[in-house]
């Protein structure tokens, strides 16, 4: 018999908002993870041409946006002015690429937490800048909103835990190098983000001998997770929050 051990509502992070139902890292997909009932988003950051801290995933607005180009050589106010909604689906038409500024205006009126997930592109000219820039940003957040910080480059992160030494800091594997561990160590991160189809019973007890947190992403069935809970996994970043929600 396989026990029901499940996540709680705080092991939940809707993935770039929940970007099964809405179009991603858009405050229409913050705002259907909160209806969903999810406590955390996740979402990606860059720097535009001018130094404006931009929601987004990719480094350029072609995929998700009406408009086209880099993001190195496109203006907040540029990318700010295209649709992010119409190429997902008609009904979304006129919701914008946010700034993380704007978008932490919304998650305070939601009532939620961010994973703010540090994205280093070529076009990124100062490690200093981008971290920078993210400090100012989640300064303002609500009160009631929690952040933390996770990236694939273990510079961003060490950068920013200079900035912030008491957020929670994640680093971003697909699958963990053979020596986790020790660049894990060399790093100010007490968390890693994998892909969950690099989980494996053996590497949660490892981890949770050490005390290292574990998330899960990008997973979209609960089934895929039911025998990680109960060896420690930590939670789940999922594109549709309403499946694990129940
Ligand atoms: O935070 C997990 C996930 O967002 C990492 O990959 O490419 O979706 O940003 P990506
Ligand atoms: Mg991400």
């Amino acid at each position: 018999l396989v026990p029901s051990i499940g996540p709680t509502g705080e092991e939940i992070q809707a993935h770039r908002g929940a970007s099964a139902l809405a179009p991603e890292n858009t405050i229409a997909a913050f705002r259907t993870a909160a209806e969903q009932g999810a406590k955390w988003v996740e979402l990606d950051v860059a720097l535009s041409m001018d130094g404006k801290l931009i929601v987004i995933h990719d480094d350029s607005v072609d995929r998700t946006s009406s408009g086209s180009g880099s993001l190195g050589e496109l203006t907040g106010e540029q990318i700010a002015s295209f649709d992010a909604g119409s190429w997902f689906d008609p009904r979304f038409a006129g919701e914008r690429i946010p700034t993380l500024a704007e978008t932490l205006v919304a998650l305070g009126e939601l009532g939620l937490s961010a994973n703010v997930e540090i994205k280093q592109h070529k076009h990124h000219k100062s490690l200093d800048q981008l971290v920078e820039a993210v400090q100012a940003d989640i300064s303002h957040r609500a009160p009631g909103t929690k952040i933390m910080i996770s990236s694939f480059d273990p510079a961003a992160l060490t950068a920013m835990h200079k900035l912030e030494p008491d957020l929670e800091m994640a680093m971003l594997w697909g699958r963990p190098p053979e020596d986790w561990a020790e660049q894990l160590a060399a790093i100010p991160a007490t968390t890693i983000h994998m892909h969950f189809k690099a989980l494996s019973i053996g590497m949660l007890e490892e981890t949770t001998k050490r005390g290292i947190k574990v998330r899960a992403w990008t997973c979209n069935d609960p089934v895929q997770l039911v025998s990680f809970w109960g060896a420690g996994l930590g939670g789940v970043i999922t594109d549709n929050p309403k499946l694990f929600l129940g």
